[in-house]
């Protein structure tokens, strides 16, 4: 293989495509769905919020494909695929994007609190890779992309919970890869920086390098479209993140204090 050749499979031109995108009803999943529908894409949509999706399909009625579920269920995201191979005949490609946010600090968590957020971030990604595996092992191609976030780079202020569900997330996107890339079937790492969505409506503090939904969806469809491993963004942020990481701990402590003023 080529030193500098993609990391994934080719996926199909956008028209061709049949992409599933799991978290969809708001934020950065619904500007990817949308996005992928504006480029003639067919995509299922799945989130909680039916309305949402159905709103969402009805201007693309020909080519959207309502599916809500609740991620964390395994057979429900089993059953979904079911429908969408018997709609399509097959899937080119499952973005699990949903996920949520809560912060905590030290004095503040329980474990209640961590459950309740590892269920949707770690259990809910899990659940869906778990039982979307078979069918695209069966079908011999196909693609996975994962979101995660820079949160899982290294430990942060505020991210007590939230970071650790997405540097696991990480490292089984990595590990995922190096058992499936033989296989033909692609994986993609997705790691956005801040990105103005509900979830992040909620920060208090000021976000560097804030980018759109719209502008998010923009880099995920041209990473995917370059057969990247990883797609960060936007670089100028994440660039400068992936240098702290790696930093000694005694400098990366205190050029996360000095930045943060936590
Ligand atoms: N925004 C950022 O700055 C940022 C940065 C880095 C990484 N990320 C990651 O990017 C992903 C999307 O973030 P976002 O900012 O777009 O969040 P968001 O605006 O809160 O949207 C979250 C999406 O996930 C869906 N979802 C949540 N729980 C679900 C469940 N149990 N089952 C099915 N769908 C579920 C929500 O739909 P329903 O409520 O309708 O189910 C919604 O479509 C998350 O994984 C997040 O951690 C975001």
């Amino acid at each position: 293989m080529p030193l500098f050749a993609p990391l994934n499979p080719p996926l199909p031109a956008w028209p061709d495509a049949r992409v599933w995108v799991i978290g969809a009803s708001y934020g950065i999943g619904a500007a990817t769905a949308r996005a992928l529908l504006a480029a003639g894409a067919r995509v299922a949509l799945s989130a909680r919020s039916e309305d949402k999706l159905h709103a969402l399909a009805a201007a693309h009625p020909d080519r959207a494909l309502v599916a809500p579920l609740d991620f964390t269920q395994g057979p429900a995201v089993a059953a979904a695929w079911q429908r969408i191979h018997g709609e399509w005949g097959g899937c080119d490609l499952t973005l699990v994007v949903a996920g949520t946010h809560r912060e905590f600090r030290a004095w503040d968590l329980t474990e209640a609190d961590a459950d309740a957020l590892l269920e949707t971030n770690l259990n809910g990604p899990l659940a869906t890779v778990a039982a979307v595996l078979p069918g695209l092992i069966a079908q011999g191609r196909g693609a996975i992309g994962i979101v995660s976030s820079v949160a899982g780079y290294r430990g942060l202020p505020k991210a007590l919970v939230y970071g650790a569900s997405k540097a696991a997330l990480i490292n089984f996107t990595e590990t995922l890869y190096l058992d499936l890339h033989a296989r033909g079937i692609g994986v993609y790492l997705i790691n956005p920086g801040f990105v103005d969505t509900p979830l992040t409506a909620r920060n208090e503090f000021r976000m560097p390098h804030l980018i759109t939904a719209e502008d998010a969806a923009s880099e995920i469809l041209a990473g995917l479209r370059a057969g990247e491993f990883e797609i960060h963004f936007p670089r100028a942020f994440t660039r400068k993140l992936k240098l702290l990481r790696l930093l000694p701990y005694r400098l990366y402590f205190a050029a996360v204090r000095k930045a943060t003023g936590e």
